[in-house]
């Protein structure tokens, strides 16, 4: 399957959404379930809002996923199919240590895009805590309620890593993706936690955060990147697998190369 998709921004946040709405059909229809890790950031804005809102069906069964009337039945129309919300659940990939009101906030970012639109029911929506004043008591809260979760709903595999259906990854100038920065060496080569709390004072913004793992990313069963187009030649010589040394190229999924959605640059500017 093509891994490397391109286009103009409103066409890739079309295509990025069908992508992920046929993987969600696809693992409820397999699974009984789909388990969605959002990025943070600004580039996710317009896809969480398309998701709420809805692809067009025939976008979607591009990607591979014919959908069942069922889905019909659901007050879908054929020009707008949205997520089985029921069977979804949604986790953060990261979050900077802030409240959720504060205008840096991911699951911020997340409840004015996605929640507005999406029907989640609370016990679906899993919301990195960063009340506590700390961050790595925190980072093993949110651990435990992912080892909670795959423990009730995978059972039957003893897990040293759980299997999320898709991971969604931004990427930052430096390469850095989720909150896993080039700087910081520990972070990256953790082995064994599914949560870390990290200090990243050359972020923007500088702040503490809280971050899933490479393992837990890359034992995912499929990780895509969205990619605004000024990024555009770091994400290709990243997708050749010529920057294995920045956390986004450490991100090599057991399951098969991530899929990229990066905008085109525009004929003025940026070059690829
Ligand atoms: C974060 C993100 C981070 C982000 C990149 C790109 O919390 O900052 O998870 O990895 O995806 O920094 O950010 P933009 O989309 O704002 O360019």
């Amino acid at each position: 399957m093509n891994r490397w998709t391109t286009g103009n921004d409103e066409a890739l946040i079309e295509m990025a959404a069908a992508f992920i709405t046929a993987k969600a059909y696809r693992a409820v229809a397999e699974r009984g379930r789909f388990t969605l890790v959002l990025s943070g950031g600004s580039t996710p804005r317009r896809l969480y809002e398309k998701l709420g809102r809805g692809v067009h069906e025939g976008l979607i069964e591009r990607f591979g996923e014919r959908l069942h009337q069922g889905v019909r039945r659901s007050g879908h129309t054929p020009e707008a199919v949205t997520l089985p919300w029921a069977e979804t659940f949604i986790f953060q990939g990261d979050e900077r240590y802030v409240p959720a009101g504060h205008p840096d906030s991911n699951y911020g970012m997340v409840r004015q895009t996605l929640l507005k639109y999406a029907c989640i029911r609370p016990n679906n929506l899993f919301r990195m805590p960063v009340e506590s004043g700390d961050p790595e008591a925190d980072a093993l809260r949110y651990e435990k309620l992912l080892r909670t979760f795959f423990r009730k709903t995978s059972p039957e595999t003893s897990r040293a890593f759980p299997t999320f259906d898709l991971v969604i990854l931004g990427l930052g100038d430096d390469g850095h993706t989720a909150s896993l920065f080039p700087e910081q060496i520990r972070a990256l080569k953790e082995q064994e936690r599914w949560v870390i709390a990290v200090d990243a004072p050359l972020a923007s913004p500088a702040c503490s955060r809280l971050t899933l793992t490479l393992p837990v990313i890359n034992h995912a069963e499929s990780v895509m990147f969205l990619v605004p187009a000024e990024r555009y030649g770091l994400a290709r010589s990243i997708h050749e697998g010529r920057r294995p040394e920045l956390p986004a190229g450490m991100v090599r999924p057991l399951n098969g190369n991530p899929h990229w959605f990066v905008a085109e640059p525009s004929m003025q500017g940026t070059q690829p």
